[in-house]
C-alpha cells in the first residue's frame, strides 16, 4: 500500500476540469495568480465533452428582437419561479460577454453564411438563442477551453481524486486527495478552493452521465466542509435517453433533434406533444416533454422496450450531418441504427442537478471562507426546469466572475490559518478505506442506490416511495461500514469508487429528504400525492446533514424583467 504523501502550494486550487473548472482557472491565470486544477478524468474527457446541442445568449443573429431581458425572463418563467433572479440577471446580461470571450480563444461556432453566430431553437425560448457548433457543442468549448488553459500555462492534474476538503475555524485550506494510478496521496495548501466537481445525477440507473461522474462529490466535500446544499431534489429527466443498450442507458440524444424539427409519437403514432402542450409541442419544456413521455408509457402506450419514438427521418439528410452529427454517429455506434431511415427510441434520463451547493449569487461563494462552487455543482440559475443551453453559458459568466473573486480573495488574505487535526483526519479516512477488507462490494452497492434512487424518486414521486426509498438508504449506508477496498496493481480506483458510494449515499439522502418536503408538484419535481403547485412553497430548500432542511426565500424579480414573463402553466401536467 503506498502512502507516501505529496505536498502541494498555490494560490487557488480548482477541483474539476470540465468548462467550469478551467474557465475558472483561465480568469485566474490572466490575472496573474498561481493556481493548481485538479481532476478525476482525463481532461479531454470531462463531463463537459458530452454537452451537445448548444449554449444561449441574446445575440439578436437570428432573431433581432431578442434581448438578454427577454432571457432572463424565459428561465425565470421556466424555473417555475425557484431561480434566483439576481443570479439569472447575471448570466443573461453576461452572456454576450461569455460567447466573446468563447470566440476570442478560437471556438469553432457553426455560423451563417454571412458568416454570424448561427442560433437554432430549443426548447420554451421565446427566440432561437441557442448558439452550437454541429451537436458537438460541448466537446467545441472543452477543446477551446483546454487550448487557452494550456497557452496561459495552467498546471492540470487530470489523476487527482479529492477526498476531502482542509478547512480549519470555517476558513478552507487546501485539499487532500490521491493519485488514482499510483495512490500517492497529495496535500494540496491553497487560499481558495473553487469547487467545479459536477452534479450527482449518476446515482439514477437511467442517467446521461457515465461511469463515475457526477457521483455526488460536490455535495459530499461541501456539506463535510460546512457548505450547505440548495434544492438537492430538483433533477432534470431530459426526455430522449436512449433505452438500450443496457450498459449505456441514458446515453443523450440532444435536444437539438427536436431543435431541428424532430417528432415524437408513442406506439400507436401519436403526435403525443398536442394533448400536453399543442403550442410548443415537442419544444415544449424539458420537464412537460419528459411528463408526457412517461405518461405515454405508464399509461401503455409505450414501445416494446418501454419508450416512446423520436423521428428525425423526414429531415434532409444534409441537415441530419450537419446540425446532429453526434446523435448520427452515437446511434449507428450504439445500436447500428441509421437516423435517417429509422426513428429513435427513447425514455426519460436523469440528467442535470439543478439544484447544489448553497452560493451566494453575486459571486458564488459558499459561506465557508475561501470555497466556491460552480458550474453544476452550484445552484440558483435553473431552480425547477432548466431551459437547455443556459448551463454551458453559465460556466463561462461564472467562470468570469468566480476566478475573479478567487483571486481578489487570495491576494487580500493577510495569512493561511491550517490545522493539523483537519489533515490528520482527512488522511485516516483514505487509510481507514483502504484497510477494509469487509465482503460487501462497492460496485453492488452504487447499483443498489441507484435501484433505490430510480424506483422512488424519479419522474413521479409520493410519500410512500420516498419513505422507502430512505429506509433502503439506511440499509445500504450499514451495508457501506463493510466494504472491501482492493487497490490492484492497475491503480487505486476501487478507492476512488468506495468515495462516489460514499458521496452518492449522502446526495441521495439529501435528494429524498428535500423531495419529501416539497409537498407539491412544480417543474421536474411531480408528487403524485400533491399534484398542485403549492405558493407557500416558492422557496429554495436548503439541507446542512440529515434531516436539516430550512426553507428559504427567494428574491423579487424586477419589473423591467417581470413584465416579460410568460405564466407559469401548469395545465398538461400529471395527466394520468
Ligand atoms: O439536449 C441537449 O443538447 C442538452 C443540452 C443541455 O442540457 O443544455
Amino acid at each position: 500500500m503506498n502512502n507516501s504523501e505529496i505536498q502541494i502550494s498555490t494560490s487557488v486550487l480548482v477541483v474539476g476540469l470540465g468548462g467550469s473548472g478551467l474557465r475558472a482557472a483561465i480568469e485566474l491565470a490572466e490575472r496573474g495568480v498561481d493556481v493548481l486544477a485538479v481532476g478525476k478524468r482525463p481532461v479531454g474527457d470531462a463531463h463537459t465533452s458530452l454537452a451537445a446541442g448548444g449554449i444561449n445568449a441574446a445575440l439578436a443573429t437570428m432573431d433581432p428582437d431578442d434581448t438578454w431581458q427577454q432571457h432572463a425572463a424565459d428561465t425565470l418563467t421556466e424555473s417555475y419561479l425557484l431561480a434566483n433572479p439576481i443570479t439569472v440577471q447575471i448570466v443573461t446580461e453576461g452572456a454576450a460577454a461569455g460567447i466573446d470571450d468563447l470566440v476570442r480563444y478560437g471556438m469553432p461556432f457553426t455560423t451563417t453564411e454571412d458568416g454570424r453566430i448561427s442560433q437554432r431553437f430549443f426548447g420554451a425560448h421565446r427566440y432561437r438563442r441557442t448558439a452550437f457548433a454541429g451537436d458537438y457543442t460541448g466537446l467545441e468549448i472543452q477543446r477551446t477551453l483546454r487550448n487557452r488553459a494550456q497557452q496561459v500555462g495552467i498546471r492540470m492534474l487530470d489523476q487527482v481524486y479529492i477526498t476531502r476538503l482542509l478547512v480549519h475555524e470555517n476558513v478552507i485550506f487546501g485539499a487532500y486527495g490521491f493519485d488514482l494510478y499510483s495512490g500517492t496521496r497529495y496535500v494540496i495548501h491553497a487560499d481558495a478552493v473553487i469547487l467545479a466537481s459536477g452534479g450527482h445525477n449518476r446515482i439514477w440507473r437511467r442517467t446521461s452521465s457515465r461511469r463515475d461522474e457526477n457521483t455526488g462529490d460536490s455535495f459530499r466535500l461541501a456539506l463535510l466542509a460546512g457548505g450547505r446544499i440548495r434544492d438537492p431534489e430538483l433533477v432534470q429527466f431530459h426526455p430522449s435517453g436512449l433505452i438500450d443498450p443496457e450498459s449505456a442507458a441514458g446515453t443523450l440524444v440532444s435536444e437539438a433533434a427536436r431543435g431541428e424539427g424532430g417528432i415524437l409519437r408513442n406506439a400507436l403514432g401519436e403526435r403525443f406533444m398536442e394533448r400536453y402542450d399543442p403550442q410548443r409541442m415537442e419544444l415544449s419544456t424539458r420537464d412537460r416533454v419528459a411528463l408526457a413521455a412517461y405518461t405515454e408509457i405508464k399509461e401503455g402506450r409505450g414501445t416494446p422496450k418501454g419508450g416512446v419514438w423520436l423521428d428525425v427521418s423526414h429531415l434532409p439528410k444534409e441537415t441530419i450531418m450537419s446540425r446532429l452529427p453526434r446523435v448520427y454517429q452515437t446511434l449507428l455506434e450504439l445500436q447500428l441504427l441509421d437516423i435517417t431511415e429509422e426513428s429513435i427510441e427513447i425514455a426519460p434520463t436523469a440528467h442535470y442537478s439543478m439544484g447544489g451547493v448553497w452560493v451566494r449569487p453575486e459571486d458564488h461563494s459558499t459561506g465557508v471562507e475561501g470555497l466556491y462552487a460552480i458550474g453544476e455543482a452550484a445552484s440558483g440559475l435553473h431552480g425547477a426546469n432548466r431551459l437547455g443551453g443556459n448551463s454551458l453559458i453559465e460556466l463561462l459568466v461564472f467562470g468570469r466572475i468566480v476566478g475573479a473573486a478567487a483571486a481578489e480573495y487570495s491576494t487580500t488574505l493577510p495569512a493561511q490559518q491550517r490545522s493539523a487535526a483537519a489533515l490528520a483526519e482527512a488522511r485516516s479516512e483514505v487509510d481507514e478505506l483502504l484497510a477494509s477488507r469487509g465482503p460487501e462490494n462497492v460496485r453492488s452497492l452504487q447499483r443498489a442506490i441507484r435501484n433505490t434512487m430510480t424506483d422512488h424518486a424519479g419522474v413521479v414521486r409520493d410519500e410512500a416511495g420516498l419513505l422507502k426509498g430512505l429506509t433502503e438508504l439506511d440499509g445500504i449506508e450499514a451495508r457501506i461500514a463493510d466494504i472491501g477496498v482492493h487497490p490492484d496493481i492497475a491503480g487505486y480506483h476501487d478507492l476512488a469508487h468506495a468515495f462516489d458510494l460514499k458521496a452518492a449515499v449522502l446526495a441521495g439522502r439529501a435528494t429524498l429528504e428535500a423531495a419529501l418536503e416539497r409537498r407539491e408538484t412544480r417543474g421536474c419535481h411531480n408528487r403524485s400525492d400533491y399534484p398542485e403547485l403549492d405558493e407557500s412553497l416558492q422557496v429554495n430548500l436548503v439541507w446542512s446533514g440529515p434531516e436539516r432542511l430550512e426553507r428559504e426565500a427567494i428574491p423579487a424579480i424586477p419589473a423591467e424583467i417581470a413584465e416579460l414573463m410568460g405564466d407559469v402553466a401548469t395545465e398538461g401536467k400529471l395527466l394520468e
